[in-house]
């Protein structure tokens, strides 16, 4: 089957699906903290282990990748301008290293108008002001490095912004050595654009430019002009710009939109589809502009390039895919030459406790990729926070518990976003007046934009929940911040926050989840999602066992044929409450609990 075959995704259909969603409350909290068996000695101390552990397994660092996305804009501020900056990052360094994550990807923080929250830039080589300068990002490389941290940056493809001198000199004139750099066309009349190719953020993809009486394509806004990728001064001009921060030492890039960087050639219109999109402009198919074959050539030249440099450089990619077959594709398939991980949106943006979807969907990124590392994902700064799209109002905590143990449990790599580990919530503008993102600008009322999980991190239960000085934020803190935040949650030992931090030490440490295989057991269970995570060599295997329904439920497992002799469980994590010995005959687990133990 070919994943070329019009059934994909398109990101609009995506985000559709989450709008509007009904904010949940915090669940009330437990007594008392989890069921939490500490393995080795090295718990509990604040030693990033990437060192440690690449000094015992050979395997590129990323295969095991725990990478935290960062949206400065939002995580600290240190000059009260009521915006995050690079200070504030290194500020944070600590508290990332005692979260155990081995990367953060940074949101652009490069020059820009801000039309787009730095998705539209002007200088690939450069770093914004209103975040700091040179100086400051080589202090963050440096100091990250001390702990372990290894750096990502948004490399931004597609498209630059209008006001990137590439994009000046492109539009002033129909013979300039750039104009074909960018998308440039004839309309069909006056006034009446190329094609009916949509932009993602509303409206036709095709702006007028009286100076040269032509069109130009962009998928997003209007003041982020589509880059040529035919034209080979454009990947020329992109991949120095990669070298450029690949020889300061970044670790590697998260590739923006990266399926939209071709589009078809004959402009060919798309196919209308039934119903309307989030901001009320008629569904449309993707096939003309999303994933295009030539993309892959140029995924093979991106690699070849980051290969040539030392420390296993990593290339992800923002890959909103449809099907398993499409996600293969991204990684080069067999020959395993373009991307190392390609984001896989489909586990956790199912957005419903479906036990069948999800052992479906894990089970294929575990059988049907050849052995390559999936990416999980379930928050990123274009989504309602899973917090609000697994809710139910009455378990949220349980669920949020659920949620982390999913990704973290699963044979994966994986993306964690800031605030996540705390259960932030999504918190949309009450006004028009007081969205920031242009897709909720335009959207509104409908769908209010992507600001309700941009806000700034919950730091402590002070003023601006420490996240800045400034009488006013550019985003307003969330409510919420009282009660959820980082210093209170790191004191309380059944918090969402120790949660996380439990889960992460077992995945780093737990040889079984470290790098066992991922085998699905009870597998027509409609309620408990189960699998086990078998030892690669002798010692223990891990069963995990989730409750995703508001009922007690009673399961039992045997374990015979993956090569289980015992019937006892030993409980590694559980919710508070659980047993530490548990009979696998007859495990009961409350509504919404997680069990993760050890079996032989
Ligand atoms: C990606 C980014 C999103 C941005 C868009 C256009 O989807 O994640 O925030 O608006 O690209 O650059
Ligand atoms: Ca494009």
């Amino acid at each position: 089957m070919s994943s070329f075959s019009g059934n994909k995704f398109s990101r609009t259909a995506f985000r559709i699906a989450k709008r509007n969603l009904t904010i949940g409350l915090i669940g009330t909290c437990l007594a008392g903290g989890f069921l939490f068996a500490a393995e080795s000695s090295g718990l509990g101390q604040s030693a990033n282990s990437v060192s440690s552990a690449s000094a015992k397994n050979s395997s590129p660092w990323w295969k095991h990748a725990l990478v935290y996305e960062i949206y400065p804009r939002s995580f600290q501020d240190t000059n009260g301008d009521g915006i995050g900056d690079i200070d504030g990052i290194i500020r944070r360094l600590d508290y990332l290293q005692s979260l155990r994550v081995n990367a953060i990807w940074l949101t652009p923080i490069y020059p820009s108008p801000q039309k787009d929250f730095g998705y539209d830039i002007s200088n690939y080589e450069a770093i914004d002001p209103m975040f700091g300068t040179m100086a400051d990002f080589d202090r963050l490389l440096a100091a990250a490095k001390a702990r372990h941290i290894r750096v990502i940056m948004d490399m931004v493809m597609n498209h630059t912004s209008d006001q990137s001198p590439w994009f000046k000199v492109s539009r002033s004139s129909r013979n300039n050595p750039k104009r074909d750099w960018y998308i440039w066309r004839d309309g069909k009349g006056p006034g009446i654009p190329p094609n009916n190719w949509q932009s993602e953020f509303g409206g036709s993809a095709w702006t007028y430019d009286p100076t040269t009486k032509q069109w130009y394509y962009h998928k997003f806004l209007a003041a982020q002009p589509d880059l040529n990728w035919r034209n080979p001064a454009v990947e020329k001009a992109m991949f120095d710009a990669c070298r450029f921060w690949l020889d300061k030492g970044v670790a590697g890039f998260r590739l923006d939109a990266i399926p939209e960087l071709f589009e078809d050639p004959e402009l060919r219109n798309e196919k209308i589809l039934p119903g309307t999109n989030e901001v009320g402009d008629p569904n449309e198919e993707q096939n003309r502009t999303e994933n295009l074959p030539e993309v892959h050539v140029v995924m093979r030249a991106l690699r070849r390039m980051v290969d040539s440099y030392p420390g296993d450089r990593v290339l992800i990619g923002e890959t909103y895919l449809s099907n398993i077959q499409s996600q293969l594709e991204w990684y080069g398939g067999k020959a395993h030459n373009e991307l190392q991980l390609p984001m896989d949106m489909q586990v956790g943006f199912i957005d419903r406790l479906d036990a069948n979807e999800f052992r479906t969907k894990i089970n294929q990124a575990e059988t049907e990729l050849d052995g390559y590392m999936p990416l999980f994902v379930f928050d990123n700064h274009d989504n309602t926070r899973s917090w609000n799209r697994y809710d139910d109002g009455k378990h949220d905590a349980a669920i949020a518990r659920i949620v982390a143990a999913i990704l973290l449990t699963t044979r994966s790599a994986d993306l964690m976003y800031y605030g996540q580990e705390i259960g932030m919530v999504t918190t949309p503008p009450k006004t028009l007046a007081e969205v920031q993102d242009p897709d909720g600008i335009r959207g509104w009322p409908k769908f209010k934009g992507r600001d309700g999980e941009r806000t700034p991190m919950q730091w402590d239960p002070g003023k601006n929940a420490g996240f800045s000085t400034a009488a006013k934020t550019w985003l307003p803190i969330p409510a919420s911040y009282k009660t959820v935040n980082v210093q209170l949650e790191s004191g309380q030992p059944d918090s969402l926050l120790n949660w996380y931090k439990h889960l992460i030490t077992l995945r780093a440490e737990n040889p079984a989840l470290r790098d066992g295989q991922n085998i699905m057991v009870n597998p027509s269970d409609p309620n408990v999602l189960s699998y086990l995570r078998k030892n690669p060599g002798a010692g223990p295997s891990v069963l995990v066992a989730m409750n995703f329904t508001d009922q007690p439920q009673t399961v039992s497992y045997n374990l015979q044929a993956q090569g289980i002799q015992t019937t006892h469980a030993t409980a590694l994590l559980a919710d508070q409450g659980a047993a530490k010995e548990v009979d696998l005959n007859h495990v009961i687990l409350p509504p919404f609990a997680v069990f993760i133990g050890t079996v032989q």
